[in-house]
């Protein structure tokens, strides 16, 4: 949430700034802003409620002085409706220090009365000014010291230790030209490292073009950036301990590539994803082979739960995998929306194996229960896609989904890989503790890795799925129908037509509809259900056909999915979707695609932005 970008260098820091934010503007697109130093030693400051464009429409009527050195910000509000006064940055000091935050500074009321008894005058509702306020006086105090020169970095710990919560910030100085420092609590902060020039930002998707070389920063550290290095301490100055990696894409994986949104281009880069994920984790003789796992077999093999946190798309990968966990390894597993998870009080011991699930790696619900998890003596495992991130750096061990970097706001490519690395988890686990056979998980192997084809397959046959979602963009209300590993599916495919339609949409297990949803039927309704293998357990298909019969005679429209030779599904579907044939557990994979293809296509047809739904953003740092 919010999106940070700082540079020092030697090109124009408007352009660097506004190209960062331009690709981080999935994570917020409430209001943007930027500062620049300008070459008389002052700071120039833009902002404007509104997305991007609108900045840059004023830039370009009322262009900034030229400067090396700036800061950028947009914003998905927390404090403050996304008006012009709350944009960031936000300033001090009659104008010399500009500041842009990510996260929530908890205790800025008491900060702000403080503040305004010592004469400062705020003039946001935000939290974030007061810290503008408090550099001013820090600096201020330095200069008056007598020292000379002024060291922001200085100023910046001294502020930080008296906040509270979780938070991003990144500053810069009139009076310290060159020079733009950065500190982070709990919230994402990644520095790019290139030659003659350095960049701060959110996401290194803000960077890229520049630099590869990044630094992942640990928590409750300050950075100081200027042309020439990076200097890193704690927020009492002691030297701060950090990690350099190389960044194993391009610029090219974070642009649209040809395609309108970038949903559509993270949907068609789903059989790439999916491969990359399976890709080196199988060796010759067929075993799994997750080393970077980092937890030992003996733990593994003492494991007496599992339980699965994770939030949102994330969440509906977790329902999933507990139907493969237990089946495989006989392991119980239960799966918790993270944000509910500490405040139950959970049972958890040495014994329980936390998996917390997390595309971007910082959101804060996610965060947070892994952290009570790993304080009551859990494991924590991460399955992640987004590497330097927080949820993998505090965890006990990190399995990486390579999906690439997902940028629409609807999680897509990002799912089917959880779902991926979920299976190479259960699969592990029954390997290690011998509840499966050696060829039996290799069956699975083969399986999963056909699956890179079938969604490919899949992906071929959307058009009439196009054209259904364009005839229904007047629909009141979808539902959608599952069992087994096609409930959570059935979620899956309410949450990105509610997220992108805005519509109402919702997904039950079939079996529960009879139970109260069903009095929801009505003449026309679009029903979407999901159904499983006949060839699996007939059981849950039969049961799932008089399902279908049952709302269509309710005079429910329905859209059904079903597998090819499915043909007992024919008499009943106003609509038929096929898709591959698949073992039941590994069904999610291609029966996911074409609800996200619907989705896509019906909020296309009702005129909305596919990228940027609104009220949302990616990358969920508050609590
Ligand atoms: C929905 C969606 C969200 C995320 C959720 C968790 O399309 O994208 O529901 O899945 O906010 O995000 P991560 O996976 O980054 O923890």
């Amino acid at each position: 949430m919010c999106g940070i970008v700082g540079y020092v260098g030697e090109q124009p820091a408007l352009d660097v700034v506004l190209s960062g934010l331009r690709r981080l503007e999935y994570r917020g697109y409430d209001s943007a802003g930027v500062a620049v130093q300008t070459p008389e030693g002052g700071l120039a400051v833009a902002k404007k409620a509104g997305k991007l464009a609108n900045l840059e429409k004023m830039l370009a009527e009322q262009p900034l002085p030229e400067g090396t050195v700036g800061i950028g910000h947009t914003r998905w509000a927390t404090h403050g409706g996304p008006t012009d006064a709350n944009a960031h940055p936000h300033v001090g000091g009659a104008g010399k220090v500009a500041v842009v935050h990510n996260g929530i500074i908890e205790n800025f009321a008491r900060l702000r009365v403080d503040l305004a008894e010592r004469g400062h005058l705020l003039t946001s509702e935000t939290d974030t000014e007061v810290v503008a306020h408090l550099l001013a006086e820090a600096t201020d105090a330095q200069l008056a010291a007598g020292s000379g020169t002024l060291d922001l970095a200085e100023a910046m710990r001294g502020v930080c230790r008296k906040l509270d919560g979780a938070f991003t910030l990144v500053a810069t100085h009139a009076d310290a030209p060159g020079v733009v420092v950065a500190a982070r609590r709990n919230s994402p902060l990644v520095v790019g490292r290139g030659e003659g020039e350095n960049f701060l930002a959110s996401d290194v998707a803000a960077f890229i073009e520049h630099t590869r070389e990044a630094i992942e920063l640990g928590q409750d550290q300050v950075v100081e950036l200027t042309r020439e290095g990076v200097t890193v301490t704690d927020f009492h100055g002691n030297p701060g301990e950090y990690r350099e990696y190389h960044v194993d894409w391009d610029a090219s994986a974070a642009e649209k590539g040809g395609y309108d949104y970038f949903m559509l281009k993270e949907i068609a880069e789903q059989p790439k994803a999916v491969a990359d994920t399976l890709l080196g984790r199988i060796d010759a003789n067929g075993s799994l082979t997750l080393d970077e796992l980092r937890i030992d077999h003996s733990v593994l093999r003492e494991i007496d739960k599992v339980v699965i946190v994770a939030c949102g798309t994330a969440f509906h990968a977790g329902l999933i995998a507990k139907y493969a966990i237990e089946h495989w390894t006989r392991i119980p597993c239960e799966v918790e929306v993270a944000s509910e998870f500490r405040y139950r009080d959970p049972i958890l011991d040495q014994q329980t194996l936390v998996i917390a699930i997390s595309q971007s790696g910082e959101t804060m619900d996610t965060l947070m229960a892994l952290r009570h998890a790993r304080e009551q003596g859990a494991k924590v495992l991460a399955i992640c896609n987004t590497n330097g991130s927080t949820i993998p750096r505090e965890s006990d061990a990190v399995l990486y989904t390579h999906a690439g970097p997902e940028v629409a706001v609807a999680s897509t490519k990002a799912f089917l890989t959880q779902l991926v690395a979920c299976y190479l988890v259960a699969l592990y686990l029954g390997q290690v503790r011998g509840t499966k056979w050696g060829d039996e998980i290799f069956e699975v192997i083969r399986q999963l890795a056909d699956a890179p084809k079938q969604v490919e397959q899949v992906l071929t046959t959307m058009e009439p799925v196009r054209e259904l979602a364009r005839s229904l963009a007047d629909a009141k209300s979808v539902l959608f129908l599952g069992r087994h590993v096609g409930y959570p599916v059935a979620l899956e495919g309410a949450l990105k037509l509610k997220e992108l339609a805005y519509m109402h949409a919702e997904g039950f297990a079939a079996g529960e509809l009879k139970h109260g949803p069903i009095a929801l039927i009505e003449e026309g309704l679009p029903v979407v259900v999901v159904v499983p293998s006949p060839r699996g357990r007939s059981v849950l298909h039969d049961k799932i056909v008089s399902n279908i019969q049952e709302i269509r005679a309710r005079g429910a429209r329905t859209l059904v999915i079903a597998e090819e030779g499915d043909d007992a599904v024919v008499p009943y579907a106003d609509h038929l979707v096929r898709i591959p044939q698949t073992p039941t557990l590994l069904q999610p994979l291609v029966a996911t695609v074409p609800l996200q293809v619907f989705a896509c296509e019906l909020a296309t047809a009702k005129g909305h932005e596919v990228d940027q739904p609104r009220n949302l953003a990616k990358s969920v740092t508050v609590e």
